[in-house]
């Protein structure tokens, strides 16, 4: 069987996505990164679905201190998700444009955004570029309810 791949990308960029900054943090080192492979995945216990580039700098740490945030940007907020895929000089520097503060279980939650949710790893799916990473829902903080920024209004694409 071989796979169409032109079918494949077209079809798969169809999924809808949300735009996330996702925060870490390992002892005093902060960073935050944008996602968009980001789903619910259970009500009852409430679980989150983030898939995380395997090479990027967030990944080992999320392995690592098995826990991250997730900020769900508003939908005026398309330039802070550009800054939060961008090169930086160095681990966290994204952040010098965006204030937070830590959440309880010392997460980013970012000041300016809807609010974010504070997650604990409990199972990862290990294949391919991404790993599927399985986040528990422990704390969330609302700051505003408003309409939150989707992948479709950017213009920009991530998958295929
Ligand atoms: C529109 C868009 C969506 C993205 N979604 C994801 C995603 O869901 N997961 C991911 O790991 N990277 C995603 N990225 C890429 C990361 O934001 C980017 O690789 C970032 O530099 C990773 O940061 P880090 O290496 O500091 O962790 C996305 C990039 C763009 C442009």
């Amino acid at each position: 069987m071989t796979l169409d791949l032109e079918a494949k990308k077209t079809l798969l960029r169809k999924i809808p996505h949300g735009l996330f900054i996702c925060g870490v943090r390992e002892g005093n080192d902060v960073n935050g990164f944008t996602a968009s492979w980001v789903t619910q995945g259970s009500f009852e216990p409430p679980l989150v679905v983030m898939a995380v580039k395997a090479d990027g700098s967030s990944h080992g740490i999320i392995k690592r201190t098995r826990r991250f945030s997730l900020n769900v940007l508003r939908a005026d907020q398309k330039d802070l998700a550009a800054v939060f895929f961008k090169p930086q000089k160095a681990l966290g520097g994204r952040f010098e444009t965006a204030p937070f503060k830590f959440g309880e279980l010392g997460l980013p939650i970012l000041e300016d955004c809807i609010g974010g949710v504070e997650c604990e790893l409990i199972g990862e799916v290990v294949h391919g570029d991404h790993t599927v990473f399985v986040g528990q829902v422990k704390a969330a903080h609302l700051n505003e309810d408003s309409e939150a920024l989707n992948l479709s209004s950017t213009g920009w694409n991530y998958g295929g």
